[in-house]
This record gives structure tokens, sequence and C-alpha cells, in this order.
């Protein structure tokens, strides 16, 4: 497709950094797809590819309801869609790549059917650098939109598909919070719930706070019916959104925001609640009273930590020590001795010494952590980080890479020894993506768990007794 510059609306970084304050308001009744574009699938398949957190997995869902509603049918396979949707993420340069190269290997595809519409939407598109290079290098890509305008894509693909143009509108400004978009879940057993969007938090190395605006809350009554709604439509589990949960509220003024929210989740009565993903730095107490008072809520903790240096942490702008990350940790054991703790951690960050990384790994053997996500530092264009000078070469942040993944691993599997013999209850997700002949699910504690039992346990709660222990999964038997 030709590129019609004068005629897009392109990411503008500098836009996306700009803060602005008070309620972001909320928005209910934009999305009104009218008659024309209720027809516009028929006979038409899509598949939609998404990368990256779940917040993203949750407007994969988003999207793939408003396709229904415009007559599409899910392909199995994005080779055989008429309409292909790569909802990305930005948060790493490796996961650019794949994506790139994915929508490379469409390029013969569509020369032989140009009628198919290959878009890209989700945190790389709000990227300046990357919107120039689709624009350069991908004439496959038909349409461009991004985190702010989801509601748009109904329009957006109308206009493709009528006008045979290529279109790119990415907004660099987060509007209100929109509620009432269609949505089609991916999951059976346990729904997606945003309590809010956006990051604040500026850690030096990170694009989130770019990509997807400032932080807006969405209310609670609009929270509380979303997880009502799962619970009516008889799955088990809400799993609360937001980058950084324990700031939800502040936006709108309340006090302590997070805890009453999680409260009255609670109180909904669902089978489970999780939430996603704390930040040290605004944890509050009462929040861990809610988690024990609660069982409807999980006893497991996601808390980034990143580094077991202060020096990192600082050049990180994460707002916290060691120290102070050790003392919530200690806090938390000792009022839910049987709580599960996952993390992330980054190695490799600009000039990153020897004793720094000691420092983390002297953090991971004090907080064993359960599971963690580890990663290289990767550098992103515009953000603080990757202005810093980095003297460490690439090998060297490989190796430690693999010191730290050895060192979770043991932990991992130490900490798990413990369930060999026990009963766990175990939400059952269905057949197990290796074996069709094993379910697979989460037990309270968020262990995955692999066990022998009857197909009809799927979008149940099972007894589960552990009868084998990996670090990172259990193998077990329903009773
Ligand atoms: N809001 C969440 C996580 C967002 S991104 C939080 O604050 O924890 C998920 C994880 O990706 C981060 O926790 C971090 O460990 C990692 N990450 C983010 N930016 C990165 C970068 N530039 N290079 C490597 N890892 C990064
Ligand atoms: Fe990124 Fe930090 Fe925000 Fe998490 S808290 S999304 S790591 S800026
Ligand atoms: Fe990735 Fe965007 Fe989520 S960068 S981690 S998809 S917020």
């Amino acid at each position: 497709m030709k590129n019609d510059r004068e005629n897009y609306i392109l990411p503008d970084q500098r836009a996306a950094a700009k803060r602005t304050r008070g309620p972001a308001g909320t928005e209910y009744g934009l999305f009104q797809p009218d008659r024309l574009i209720t027809t516009l699938g028929s006979g038409k398949t899509y598949f939609v590819r998404t990368y990256g957190c779940q917040a993203n997995v949750r407007d994969g869902e988003t999207l793939a309801g408003m396709l229904e509603m415009m007559g599409f049918a899910m392909a199995e396979r994005a080779e055989d869609a008429d309409v292909v949707i790569f909802n990305t993420c930005a948060v790493r340069q490796a996961a650019e790549e794949h994506v790139f190269g994915e929508v490379g290997s469409l390029k013969p595809v569509k020369l032989k059917h140009p009628e198919k519409v290959y878009c890209i939407c989700g945190c790389m598109a709000q990227e300046p650098v990357v919107v120039e290079r689709i624009m350069a290098k991908y004439p496959q890509v038909d349409l461009v939109f991004g985190t702010h305008n989801i509601d748009r894509f109904p329009d957006l693909l109308h206009q493709v598909m009528t006008e045979k143009k290529r279109v790119i509108e990415v907004l660099s400004e987060e509007g209100r919070v929109i509620e009432n978009l269609p949505v089609r879940r991916s999951s059976s057993s346990k729904g997606f719930v945003n309590i809010m969007y956006g990051c604040d938090k500026f850690c030096t190395y990170c694009i989130v706070p770019y990509t997807r605006g400032r932080e807006r809350s969405r209310k609670q009554e609009d929270i509380l019916a979303e997880i009502r709604e799962l619970k009516a439509g008889g799955r088990r589990e809400a799993v609360l959104l937001g980058q950084n949960v324990n700031a939800y509220g502040k936006d709108l003024g309340i006090e302590d925001g997070f805890t009453k929210l999680l409260e009255a989740c609670g109180e909904t009565g669902i089978d489970r609640i999780r939430f996603y993903t704390s930040h040290p730095r605004d944890y509050s107490s009462t929040t861990i009273l809610a988690m024990k008072n609660y069982p409807n809520i999980m006893k497991s903790l996601h808390l980034p930590v990143q580094s077991g240096s202060d020096e990192i942490l600082k050049r990180m702008n994460r707002g916290y020590t060691a120290d102070t990350y050790k003392k919530l940790y200690d806090e938390m054991k000792a009022l839910i001795p049987e709580i599960t703790f996952t993390t992330d951690l980054i190695v490799g960050f600009p000039s990153e010494t020897d004793e720094q990384f000691q420092k983390t790994l002297d953090l991971v053997d004090y907080c064993k952590f359960d599971l963690a996500y580890s990663f290289v530092y990767s550098p992103r264009a515009g953000t603080p980080a990757a202005r810093m000078e980095d003297t460490i070469p690439a090998e060297v942040k490989k190796e430690r890479l693999q010191i730290l993944n050895d060192r979770l691993a043991y932990h991992a599997s130490q900490n798990n020894q413990k369930y060999l013999g026990r009963t766990l209850k175990v939400l059952c997700e269905g057949p197990s993506k290796k074996n069709p002949d094993i379910l697979s699910g989460y037990s309270e504690e968020n262990k995955l768990v692999n066990f022998r039992g009857s197909a009809d346990l799927k979008d149940q709660i099972a007894d589960v007794r552990i009868t084998g222990v990996h670090s990172f999964s259990l193998d077990g038997e329903a009773l």
C-alpha cells in the first residue's frame, strides 16, 4: 500500500510523556457500531495474535469481540484469516523483532491475496520508530492503530476495506476511560478485568508509560459489574489488571483505593481473585490484611523487584531499596506464612557491575521466589536508560542471566518439595498444552499443576493430590 502521510495520525513520544492531573472521566456510550459495520465481516474470518502482558490479552479479547460483532468468525490460523491483527508488545526489542518477522512472512500471502487485511496495534504502534519502519518497509500492513483508540477499530477497518487504502491512526495522548466495549473472552474458567490503565512511574528502562499513557482508574462500580458478569457466566476467577495496581483510585481521589477495591471484589463472592502487577513503592499494609481476611483473595503475590542493588534501583527510578523490599517480604510472610512470591528481574542494566549483579543474587537467596521472570535489559528508544552509557558486553549479560536462572530454578524447586503428598485446590483450565490426556490448571498458590482426572473437571475447582514436583510445575491426581 502507498503511504499517505498527510492523512495519517502518527505517534509522538514527547506528547506521550506529558501528564495531566485529575480524573480522566468515563465514556459509556462511545461504542455504537452502525448497521453497515455489523455486516462488514459476513462470510469472513479473523485472527488476533496477541503478545505481551495480560492487559494486552484483555485488549485482544476486546478486538475479537468487536470483530465478532461485525460478523467475522474466528480462524484457526493467521494464514487462513481474511483479517489478521498483530496486537503487539514493545517492552523488549526481541519481542518487536519477532513481530516484524511474522509480519514479514505474510508478505507473499498478501501478494497472492491483496484483499486480506493486516493490522498492527498495541504498544509497538505507539512508538514513532516502529511506525516509520512499517511505512518504509512493510507495505503489506494496511492498518495501524494504537492503545488509546481501540474503540475506533471498527471504523478504521471499515475505511481500509471499503476505500482500499492504508490507514494509520495513533493517538499520543490517552482520552477517557471507555466502558461498554464488546468482549470475546479467551478463557471459560477465568476473566481478565482492567482496574486501571496506564502508568505514571517512569522507570528509566521502561516504555510502558509512553505506550499506555497516564494512570486512569476505572470506576469501582464498573469493575464490580464486570466481576459479577464473570461469575454469572460461570467463571471462577477474576484477574484484576493494572501496571501498578497499588495506585488504583489515586486519580479519582480515593484514599487507599486498591485495598478498598480488593475488599469489594472479595464481597462479590467469586471463587478466586488475583491481581497483577503490584509495585513495592506504593504497597500498603492494609492490602496484605485484605489478602489474609478474604478467603477468595488468593495468597500469592507478584511483586517485581528488578534488581537487588540499591545503586541500580536508584538509576532505574524504582523508588525503594533492597532493604525496604526485604522488609515488605518479611511483613507478608509473617502475616500470611503460606503466601507464594513471584517477581520480575532485569540483568545487565547499563553498566551493572559484578558486585551489583551479586546483590541481585543475594536478594534472590533471601526471598527464594517461587517463580521469576528474568530479562536481559533491552534499550528502548526515547527512555532515559537508553541514553545511559553501557560498558557491559552482551556475553557477560547472557552469562548473568544464566547464573540467575539457575539460582531461581534451585529455589523454586526447593519451595515445591513441601507440596509433595499434599492436596491442592486446582482450577482446571482443560487438557494440558503438551499432552491432551493430562489436565492442567493453577492451584490457589498459583502453582501450575498437571494432573490426571476426568475431562469434565474443566472450569471446575478440583482437589488434586500432588505426586511429583518440578521447579516450575507440579504433577498430581484428581481425588
Ligand atoms: N508494571 C509492571 C511490569 C511491566 S513490564 C511492573 O512495574 O512491574 C514487565 C517486566 O518487563 C518488568 O517488570 C521488567 O522486569 C521487564 N522490562 C520492562 N522494560 C524492560 C526493558 N527495557 N528491558 C528488559 N526488561 C524490561
Ligand atoms: Fe514500566 Fe515501571 Fe510502569 Fe512497571 S511501574 S510499567 S516497569 S514504568
Ligand atoms: Fe508489552 Fe505494552 Fe504490556 S509494552 S508488557 S503489551 S503494556
